[in-house]
């Protein structure tokens, strides 16, 4: 599904972790890290996830704003717990991973290809501007980025509307004439709540949300983004 309705659009705005990132290598790190037997990775990866997104909206709704790299260690810690392990050896090496994510296969030719017909790109992540700055560069995609919106400036994390704000007050545009992108069905369907023009790039084939606001699009991955703006 992938309506022409998009013309409007000056500007595109992307998520980051699961968006562009790919998440499932921290899946095969925990993997590769704990010995056969010690904890099913899948499920563990899952509840980190879960926790450490989780942990940015309560700390949001509680006005108790801490970085990102802060909420994934906190979330990472009660995983540790929940699995019955010890914390010590493995801490460093787990957070690490977070650190050496990288980009989806069709990511770096798509982007590339909206750059060239000058559309201003934009990161907008909750992550911190050290750990984005960090992926960024390690996977070569500093020069493709106009900005890297982190929302650490504004000390709340999305789905806050002061956080989708930020693009807009960024790019000086209207709600509609940006893009957002985001493989996270939470992202996706609130930053559709609060005005973008959104794709869904629903890499899972994950169910739809049950909110009220339904993204413009939904893709499977990127590559179609590029194809279709040059109709
Ligand atoms: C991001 C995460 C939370 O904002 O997906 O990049």
């Amino acid at each position: 599904m992938y309506p022409k309705n998009n013309k409007n659009i000056r500007a595109w705005v992307f998520d980051v972790y699961g968006t562009l990132f790919d998440l499932d290598s921290v899946t095969s790190g925990i993997r590769h890290l704990f010995p056969p037997g010690v904890v099913d990775a899948d499920a563990f990866s899952e509840m980190w996830r879960a926790r450490q997104l989780q942990y940015a909206w309560l700390r949001s709704l509680t006005g108790r704003y801490t970085p990102f790299d802060q909420v994934t260690l906190d979330a990472l810690n009660f995983t540790l717990n929940h699995f019955g392990l010890s914390g010590d050896p493995w801490r460093d090496r787990l957070m690490a991973l977070y650190q050496k994510v990288e980009p989806y296969p069709e990511v770096v030719p798509t982007l590339k290809q909206l750059k060239k017909r000058g559309t201003p790109l934009v990161l907008l992540s909750n992550g911190t501007p050290e750990s984005l700055s960090l992926i960024v560069s390690r996977a070569g995609l500093s020069d493709l980025f106009d900005a890297v919106l982190s929302v650490d400036s504004v000390r709340v994390y999305k789905p806050h509307p002061m956080a989708y704000r930020m693009a807009i007050d960024h790019l000086s545009l209207g709600p509609d004439q940006i893009g957002f992108v985001s493989s996270n069905g939470w992202d996706a369907f609130s930053a559709k709540a609060f005005g973008f023009w959104t794709l869904w790039c629903n890499r899972k084939g994950h169910s739809p949300e049950c909110l009220p606001q339904h993204p413009d699009a939904v893709v499977r991955d990127l590559r179609e983004l590029a194809e279709r703006q040059t109709d």
